[in-house]
């Protein structure tokens, strides 16, 4: 039995490592975190449309056509996350989309539903997204993520406590100029996405033991990406912020060029308050835990 009214949520991610040496083949961690996209979906007469959005793009009409019919339904959309920083808040639409779909016919959506329906809708906002996004969008929790020989794998990774504190350059980087960038500067710089590499599955191994002292590793993260030339002194200011007010470890998260940075912290309020005085806009966040994305608080 379906409802007059549904409502879908999806977590937001975030790149812990792996970020540009994932695209020659090198693993990737991602985390979903407490923050996301929120759909709600009505019956009601007249064509289907947007009614309330804080996510504006000119794709989205298309977006939405490619699962919702094209008349009896509005549509809200509420989000936390930073448009455009790298956070994933399309691949989150996309995968509340598909449950708030899902649940306006009174039945639940499945993992596979929303990793395939929301590559659909994901498509329509980047043309050829890797994947990795909604994945783990519809997962939740850590992934491990490898694209190698034109095949995907996606394993799910088990995390210790992790607090993360994200400083917003509010400044775009333009993903595929930056890919095209690095990909301009090898074959000299491949050492170091080779280090990248080892360094993604270092961090991986730690936090699959529940060893979750990786500040020093993300911080090397942070030299290697800078290495390759994705950073800039907006982003390195960031992170020297955050490690001199307290931080374990800071790196740009995501395909660097501006975004976002992340930072490893025990206790959040020096760093953020430390970004509220310099009106850097920056918010703290957790992982959001894998298989329950519904229970978003
Ligand atoms: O900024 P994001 O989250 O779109 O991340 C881009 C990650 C890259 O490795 C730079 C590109 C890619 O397709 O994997």
């Amino acid at each position: 039995m379906g409802s007059e009214s549904a409502t879908g949520f999806a977590p937001g991610k975030l790149i812990l490592s792996g970020e540009h040496s994932v695209v020659y083949g090198f693993p990737a961690i991602a985390i979903a975190v407490d923050r996301g996209t929120r759909v709600t979906l009505h019956r009601r007469p007249g064509p289907t449309s947007v009614e309330r959005s804080v996510i504006r793009d000119a794709r989205l009409d298309k977006a939405l056509g490619t699962l919702l019919p094209s008349s009896g339904i509005g549509v809200e959309i509420d989000s936390d996350l930073p448009v455009g920083r790298g956070m994933g808040s399309s691949a989150a639409l996309a995968v509340a989309l598909v449950r708030a779909r899902a649940a306006l016919e009174g039945r639940v959506a499945d993992f596979d539903e929303c990793h395939r329906e929301g590559f659909a809708v994901e498509r329509v906002f980047h043309g050829t997204p890797s994947g990795l996004d909604h994945a783990v969008s519809a997962r939740g929790g850590g992934v491990r993520y490898r694209r190698a020989d034109g095949e995907v794998h996606i394993e799910p990774l088990s995390l210790p406590a992790l607090r993360l504190v994200v400083l917003d350059t509010e400044v775009a980087g333009n993903t595929a100029e930056l890919v095209a960038g690095v990909r301009s500067r090898r074959p000299s710089i491949d050492p170091l996405l080779d280090r990248m590499g080892e360094l993604t599955d270092q961090i991986a191994s730690r936090l699959a033991a529940g060893n979750a002292d990786i500040g020093g590793l993300l911080d090397w993260n942070h030299s290697l990406l800078r290495q390759i030339g994705v950073s800039n002194e907006r982003v390195d200011s960031l992170t020297r912020l955050a490690r001199v007010s307290g931080a374990r470890g800071a790196k740009l998260s995501g395909a660097g060029g501006g975004g976002i940075v992340i930072a490893l912290v025990d206790d959040p309020e020096p760093v953020l308050s430390a970004a509220r005085v310099r009106g850097v806009p920056a918010f703290s966040v957790g992982i959001c835990p894998p298989h329950a994305p519904e229970e978003h608080p």
